[in-house]
């Protein structure tokens, strides 16, 4: 304990420990509240909450600092694979050679998917969200995957099928929904080759690995892996604590990256650079977000963390340009883009609401540039924030104290009252 916050409450005074975290961030721990002074304490959105003790994740929201278990993010994203960095996550440590071929050869051996599941996407409708279908495929996977009785091999199994069939599903959906052959993935590929080879390869047109393109994705995953107690994190750990299955908590961490104002960010910055370049209405979109009586607001800006800038923003932004220069693909939508950011961090709201372009607001012309359709742009963030997902909940079932998460509330509907029949209402 490094001191406590003295709580004067009627009569009374009570002392409220302080916890630190080894960055120097406190916290006042509040465990024993209600059990002492009847008191909860509400907090709408969490946005002064701390959930739980984490060593996996550090970020400094006014430095704008990403650390994932120590370690920068722009050091894994210059320096690491995406494998590597689900690794490290996971385990808690940067693997050494034997560790990582180890790894792969798990990860390969368990990349097919059971060839029942293809019925399921074939009963899809055709316009069905890609995010919808991927959070109930994860989630069936636990029919055809039943739990194995030694705990351990229980949990290593389903970290290794979740990591490595995911990248499987995702592609078949995308093959399916567009009535064209499936494409299994190969032994020889590493893991985000072998992604883009299901997405991309048919018979009439053999896809061509392109280093860049691999090097863009590992960086585009690396930058998504982690990002501590966010919402899609905190609804897994929320519905691991009911002692669910890791598929199931899986499944409910996608439905809640679904989300625009969270991973489904990234389809909407795409919707709305589109339209303006379409309409040629970037005025009136700026209008638009500054509007307090408009629910719409700029895609791509804003974070709840994150006040001065985004880190993985940067990143983004020079892979963006490294792979339109490389690929002489020209997006028009980047210059709109870059035009937007310009205004937005010059504008007076903007800079009073510590507003400043988020990951999401350039991740999307990257996926474009890799030839990654829209619709599948919450999908390629699910499948980068797993190996997060996986260690947080690990982290979260390892945790001695851990308890069913239980929030209370302040109630504020009608006192006691009388049921009234139907003859009388
Ligand atoms: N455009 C216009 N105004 C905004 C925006 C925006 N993008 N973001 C926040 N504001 C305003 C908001 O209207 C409010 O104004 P006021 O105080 O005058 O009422 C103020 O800023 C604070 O907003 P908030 O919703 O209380 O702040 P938050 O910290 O809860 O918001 C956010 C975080 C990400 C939900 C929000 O910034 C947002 O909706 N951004 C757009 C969606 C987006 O890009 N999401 C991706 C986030 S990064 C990827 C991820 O990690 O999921």
């Amino acid at each position: 304990m490094i001191g406590s916050i003295k709580l004067i409450y009627g009569e009374k005074e009570y002392l409220l420990p302080l916890v630190e975290g080894s960055e120097g961030e406190k916290a006042i721990d509040i465990s024993k509240l209600r059990q002492e002074t009847g008191l909860i304490t509400l907090d709408t959105g969490y946005a002064n909450t701390g959930s739980c003790a984490s060593s996996i994740t550090f970020m400094d929201g006014e430095k704008g600092v990403l650390r994932y278990r120590g370690i920068p993010v722009e050091q894994l994203a210059e320096k690491s694979t995406f494998k590597e960095t689900a690794y490290l996550l996971i385990n808690g440590k940067l693997p050494k050679q034997k560790e990582l071929t180890d790894f792969s050869i798990l990860l390969n051996d368990n990349s097919l998917v059971h060839e029942d599941m293809r019925a399921f996407y074939e009963n899809y409708p055709r316009s069905s969200h890609p995010m919808g279908i991927l959070s109930s495929m994860v989630n069936a996977l636990r029919s055809f995957y039943p739990a194995l009785d030694d705990l351990e091999e229980e949990i290593n199994m389903t970290v290794t099928r979740l990591l490595s069939k995911v990248r499987t599903l995702a592609a078949m959906s995308y093959k399916i929904s567009r009535g064209h052959k499936v494409v299994y993935p190969r032994p020889d590929l590493t893991y985000c080759a072998n992604f883009l080879n299901m997405m991309f390869d048919s018979p009439v047109q053999p896809y061509e690995i392109d280093p860049d393109v691999v090097k863009a994705l590992n960086v585009f995953w690396i930058l998504h892996a982690d990002h501590e107690q966010n919402c899609s994190t905190t609804a897994v750990r929320v519905v691991g604590s009911a002692r669910v299955n890791l598929y199931a908590a899986i499944s409910a961490g996608i439905a809640a990256l679904w989300g625009p104002l969270h991973g489904g960010a990234n389809q909407a910055v795409i919707e709305m650079l589109t339209d303006i370049a379409d309409n040629k209405n970037m005025k009136r979109v700026i209008e638009r977000a500054k509007d307090k009586n408009d629910p719409f607001r700029l895609m791509g800006f804003g974070h709840r963390v994150y006040k001065t800038f985004d880190p993985r923003m940067k990143i983004m932004k020079n892979m963006c340009d490294t792979l339109l220069e490389k690929s002489k693909f020209s997006d028009p939508l980047l210059e709109i883009a870059i035009e937007l950011e310009q205004i937005a961090l010059n504008d007076d709201y903007f800079i009073e609401h510590n507003l400043y372009p988020n990951v999401d607001f350039y991740s999307g012309i990257v996926l474009r540039a890799i030839g990654i359709p829209t619709n599948m742009f919450t999908v390629m963030f699910a499948i980068g924030r797993l190996p997060g997902w996986i260690a947080q909940w690990k982290e979260s079932i390892d945790d001695p104290n851990w308890k069913l998460c239980r929030p209370r509330q302040i109630y504020t509907g009608p006192n006691d009252t009388r049921y009234v029949s139907i003859e009388e209402r």
